[in-house]
């Protein structure tokens, strides 16, 4: 299991479904477009009627993302109404909440859900993992986030966000924390669940954590017997230098944004060397790369479906997202100003990217127009548009260059985006031996279906705090011991 070898050689990649529970994540204005059912993100039947096409088609996951704030810098401050009429990333349903029922008709999509590590505290969060990791049977990943957004921050009882660096310092204690009880707070046979004997559980396999760290003071136990994972699977997608430690210590598979090949190498080379550093098995580690794929029958039909979509684009929602993204409102700038050179570092560097990426802009100014068509097809990701035959090309590109394992796809159209990708791209990347044809495994839990292994392997840090069938360990009695 895991990385499956063809007979053709080539390495098999992961495909994800990128979504969000809520009317507009990466298109903001396309859930008014007549494929579109984005809209209808409250009902149940939503999520089940996409969990079971993406199960049947042989996706490896979905991936859920999260905020815990609005997107309210651009005309801000604190201002939601551009978010409004495009339903960008405003409102969001909490997502775990989709994950019982998305399992219970599905046989093995996995389902990666973000969750942050900054607003939520490390007891109530492990278990509520666990529990969605035992209905689901092992299907769950979490997706660890810091959040980057004031609006969290001032809704959770802050002024403002607590320094970023800080917060991964935080997050690799609330990981600790995590471990202790996932991994530890049981003993791996202590569930006897014995009618004759009349004992659930063995009286000395559950103990205490007693964590007392610089953030965190939990004694334990979990609440939460051993779910099938234990400690979910864990995806991370910083990009920082403490975000980057952070992921090659702790993440399982990590998510990237790059918008060209040779530049996300650089990326993918840091986070296996900073997974070697760590004492990891680089392999153990699965690289993901988020890409926009837009594809039709030929290379005109796929343009044309994308000129179409702009049709539908909201500008104030896209310029809303953009200013959540950067911090940097852009309402007081010029509608003819150039932003490859903007004051602004990170927008600069953004747009500069997309300038040397997109064909034939290189040479053009990158105004508030051209963003917005930027972001109203798929957020900052890189993007692909063409036939099943250019797709395909760009993508094993992407793999050959990059090194990456796979790809998250985003969509623009939902129902549309995927419908299209599995009718026009998976036979091709089947044709070429790229993705899988069929399951290795059914029902495989989630880190089965990415690394081949039930349990967290043992060279990642988590597997220390591993309380093993039959072994007698004296309580933690501290952070230290
Ligand atoms: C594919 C992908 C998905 C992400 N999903 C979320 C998300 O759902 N919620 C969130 O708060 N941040 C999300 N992020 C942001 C990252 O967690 C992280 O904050 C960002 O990449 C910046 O890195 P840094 O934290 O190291 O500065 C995502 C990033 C990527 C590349």
């Amino acid at each position: 299991m895991g990385e499956t070898i063809p007979t053709s050689g080539k390495k098999q990649i992961i495909l994800n479904a990128f979504v969000m529970n809520t009317p507009g994540h990466l298109a903001p204005g396309l859930w008014k477009h007549p494929r579109n059912k984005t809209d209808q993100y409250k009902t149940l039947s939503f999520w089940t009627d996409l969990a079971q096409l993406l199960d049947k088609a042989g996706f490896h996951a979905m991936f859920i993302a999260d905020t815990l704030g609005a997107y309210d810098v651009y005309k801000g401050p604190s201002n939601v109404v551009p978010t409004l009429a495009s339903g960008a990333q405003f409102p969001v349903n909490d997502p775990l909440y989709l994950v019982p029922a998305m399992s219970a008709v599905t046989r093995n999509l996995i389902f990666g859900v973000t969750a942050s590590v900054t607003y939520e505290k490390p007891y109530a969060l492990a278990r509520r993992l666990s529990t969605v990791d035992h209905l689901s049977q092992g299907r769950v990943a979490w997706n660890i986030v810091t959040s980057y957004l004031d609006s969290a921050a001032r809704n959770h009882g802050l002024s403002e966000q607590i320094p970023h660096d800080e917060r991964y310092a935080i997050a690799d204690e609330y990981l600790e924390v995590l471990y202790k009880l996932w991994e530890g707070s049981f003993r791996d046979d202590a569930v006897l669940a014995n009618r004759h004997l009349g004992t659930y559980i063995a009286s000395d396999g559950v103990r205490e954590i007693n964590h007392k760290g610089k953030y965190f003071d939990v004694p334990g136990p979990h609440f939460c017997e051993p779910s099938p994972q234990r400690t979910p699977f864990l995806f991370q997608a910083g990009v920082s230098e403490a975000g980057g430690q952070f992921g090659g210590k702790h993440g399982e598979a990590i998510f990237v944004g790059g918008q060209t090949p040779e530049g996300t190498r650089l990326t993918v080379d840091n986070i296996r060397n900073i997974a070697k550093q760590q004492g990891r098995d680089p392999n153990h580690i699965k690289i993901i790369v988020g890409i926009n794929v837009i594809v039709a029958a030929t290379d005109e039909e796929a343009k044309a479906k994308r000129e179409e979509y702009l049709e539908y684009a909201d500008d104030e929602g896209a310029l809303a997202l953009f200013g959540g993204w950067t911090g940097v409102d852009l309402s007081s700038h010029a509608d003819d100003e150039d932003f490859r050179f903007s004051h602004s570092p990170r927008v600069q560097s953004i747009v500069r990217r997309w300038s040397a990426t997109v064909p034939g802009t290189d040479s053009l100014p990158w105004t508030k127009r051209r963003i917005v068509e930027y972001i109203s097809v798929g957020g900052l990701q890189a993007k692909v548009v063409g036939s099943p035959t250019t797709v395909a090309d760009e993508l094993e590109r992407w793999v050959e260059i990059s090194g990456v394992d796979g790809f998250n796809l985003a969509h623009i159209v939902n129902p549309g985006t995927f419908e299209d990708i599995i009718e026009f791209l998976l036979p091709e990347l089947r044709q070429r031996g790229l993705f899988r044809e069929e399951i290795e495994k059914e029902g495989a839990t989630a880190r089965e279906v990415f690394i081949g292994s039930n349990r967290l392997p043992e060279d990642h840090p988590g597997s220390k705090y591993k309380w093993r069938a039959g072994e007698n360990i004296p309580q933690y009695q501290t952070k230290e011991n």
